[in-house]
């Protein structure tokens, strides 16, 4: 058995997230979960073995207060796995007048990561391969400009991705590690929706893998060593050119820093 680990998973009541949590405490791991629901996410957590921590990733101050729950219930984590990420179906702006996706999937870890650096050890960020069809325009993807219900989600997880080389960079010499990892294409309730386009998707689900298939691979990440890489699955993988744009990504994290007014 791996070394016991303090791992926290946002988004744990379900899903990748739940299936992620539920390996890390078969391993032997203290695990505990958020969820922006707490009753769903204490029965989760009862039923795994996993503490809860109730968590809204959804605006800055709710994240802000997350964070905080976070820190309170676990001072030393080994581990932080963000999970937790929404595919909208349309144009939502959260209080802040961030499109939701680009505050849960982008700015909610960048700004966990800057609130919890003092105590954290590793992070592994949950990615998704979609990100090569990603593209982010800094003017207008932070407010849903550009949005669309096929596209978005691709877009937020490319701007998150792309922080991962810098947070790497960041914490190099403080010891912190971050890896990103895509999960698979799982059957989950990602993107779930209405009309035709939910029909399709129901459709095109029943075809795939349970998230627990991704339980190993990600969990296996847990008590890893190395930085600043990207998994598919168990497979180390370059980033795709999309996500190497130096320029562009030094763009999205001074633009993230006055967001979530971090230094
Ligand atoms: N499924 C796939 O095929 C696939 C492929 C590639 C990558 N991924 C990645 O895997 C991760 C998990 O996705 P999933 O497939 O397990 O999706 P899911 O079944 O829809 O679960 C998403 C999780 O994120 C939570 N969440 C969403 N918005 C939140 C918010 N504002 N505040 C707090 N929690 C929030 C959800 O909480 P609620 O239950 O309260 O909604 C839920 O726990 C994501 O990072 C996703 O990008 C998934």
């Amino acid at each position: 058995m791996d070394e016991s680990l303090s791992v926290v998973v946002t988004g744990g009541n379900r899903g990748v997230g739940r299936a992620v949590a539920a390996e890390a405490v078969r391993r032997g791991h203290q695990v505990t979960i958020t969820s922006r629901q707490p009753e769903a996410g204490a029965a989760v957590a009862r039923e795994i073995g996993a503490e809860l921590v109730a968590g809204d990733l959804s605006n800055l101050r709710t994240a802000r207060a997350a964070a905080g729950e976070i820190a309170a219930a676990v001072p030393a984590i080994d581990v932080l796995v963000h999970n937790a990420a929404v595919w909208p179906s349309r144009r939502v702006l959260n209080e802040d007048g961030f499109e939701e996706s680009f505050f849960t999937n982008h700015l909610a870890p960048f700004l966990l990561n800057h609130l919890l650096e003092d105590r954290i050890r590793r992070v592994v960020q949950v990615s998704a391969g979609l990100y090569v069809m990603g593209r982010v325009d800094p003017e207008r993807t932070p407010a849903g400009g550009d949005f669309s219900a096929t596209k978005t989600y691709a877009n937020t997880k490319l701007a998150n991705l792309m922080m991962v080389p810098l947070f790497a960079e960041r914490w190099k010499d403080s010891g912190i590690t971050i890896d990103a990892v895509h999960p698979g294409v799982l059957r989950t309730g990602l993107g779930e929706r209405g009309g035709f386009q939910g029909l399709l998707l129901k459709t095109v689900k029943r075809s795939l893998k349970s998230a627990d298939a991704a339980a190993e691979p990600v969990a296996d990440l847990l008590a890893a060593e190395g930085t600043g890489r990207y998994f598919n699955g168990r497979r180390q993988r370059p980033l795709k050119p999309v996500a190497r744009d130096a320029d562009l990504a030094r763009r999205l994290w001074d633009d993230a820093v006055k967001a979530v007014e971090v230094a």
